[in-house]
């Protein structure tokens, strides 16, 4: 275990689960998403022209969602050995520096305008030094964006998910891509019903899971299965975490119900 994060198991998980799915095809590598994913607080072309960072860069949709939206500049970073996929990945490598190091170790004065951490730090048990890595890194009065798991909204769905979970972590890749299949059936039931009932996670059915290829629903299953580590935030530790790390003006949205989406601004002085 790595003493600052202690998230070594997840981090090998991560890198096992990108060597099987390697791509970003479809919706979920599109830009699209992407906007989804940034409202309502920017809009990819916002981008253009900027000095960006990525902790957690997986296997590069971020990175190429960033590119896609006109960046100058991006500094990817991911620690797991998913590091050549990610390398392989990218759309235009001359205006990308990939590092394969943890988050606390984005380089501080980059003078970035922009760092974005998509679906990461619920997975670090303490992620306060990679926060404030992201605060190291941004020019004053530039912004920090994070997504993350939510506890509001997903009590019906984490009665499910925590027990299985708890098992399926432990499961070798045959195994846990077995269940996968099990549940893919139901799930795409239940996103049928969804059409026809107010059932919980109905949201994100419908404008995201249904909208994504077989393949990439089936990843999505596996990656709420695998992580050896995942939390599930309230919307008060959510703030929480980017005021610890310094950051202001902060603000706060229950994505489609389930998850939030933060930006915090690096003071001026
Ligand atoms: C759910 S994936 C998200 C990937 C990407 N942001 C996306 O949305 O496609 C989480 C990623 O965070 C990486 N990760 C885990 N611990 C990390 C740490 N301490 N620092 C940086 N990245 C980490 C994992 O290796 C994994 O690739």
């Amino acid at each position: 275990m790595s003493p600052v994060h202690g998230n070594d198991r997840t981090i090998k998980d991560f890198g096992e689960q990108w060597l099987r799915y390697p791509d970003n095809e479809g919706y979920y590598g599109s830009l699209e998403l992407f906007s989804d994913i940034l409202s309502p607080f920017l809009k990819p072309e916002e981008l253009r022209g900027r000095r960006v960072g990525e902790i957690g860069s997986g296997v590069g949709r971020i990175v190429n969602m960033i590119l896609r939206s006109g960046a100058k500049h991006v500094i990817a970073v991911e620690p797991s050995q998913a590091f050549e996929v990610l390398q392989r990945n990218i759309l235009e490598p001359k205006k990308v520096t990939c590092l394969r190091v943890t988050g606390d170790k984005l380089p501080a004065y980059a003078n970035l305008d922009y760092v974005f951490s998509i679906g990461v730090l619920h997975h670090i048990p303490d992620p306060k030094p990679v926060v404030e890595a992201a605060f190291r890194a941004l020019r004053p009065g530039a912004h920090f964006f994070i997504w993350l798991y939510g506890k509001e909204g997903n009590r019906f769905y984490l009665m499910f998910l925590l027990p299985l979970r708890a098992v399926a972590k432990h499961l070798p890749h045959f195994l846990l891509a077995a269940l996968v299949w099990i549940l893919y059936y139901p799930l795409l039931l239940y996103t049928r019903f969804c059409h026809l009932l107010p059932l919980p996670l109905k949201d994100y059915f419908l404008s995201t899971f249904e909208k994504m290829s077989p393949e990439k629903r089936r990843l999505i299953i596996y990656d709420q299965l695998n992580p050896a580590y995942a939390k599930y935030y309230t919307r008060q530790e959510a703030i929480k975490l980017l005021e610890d790390g310094g950051f202001i003006n902060i603000r706060i949205h229950h994505r489609h119900g389930y998850s939030w989406t933060l930006i915090g601004t690096k003071p001026l002085v």
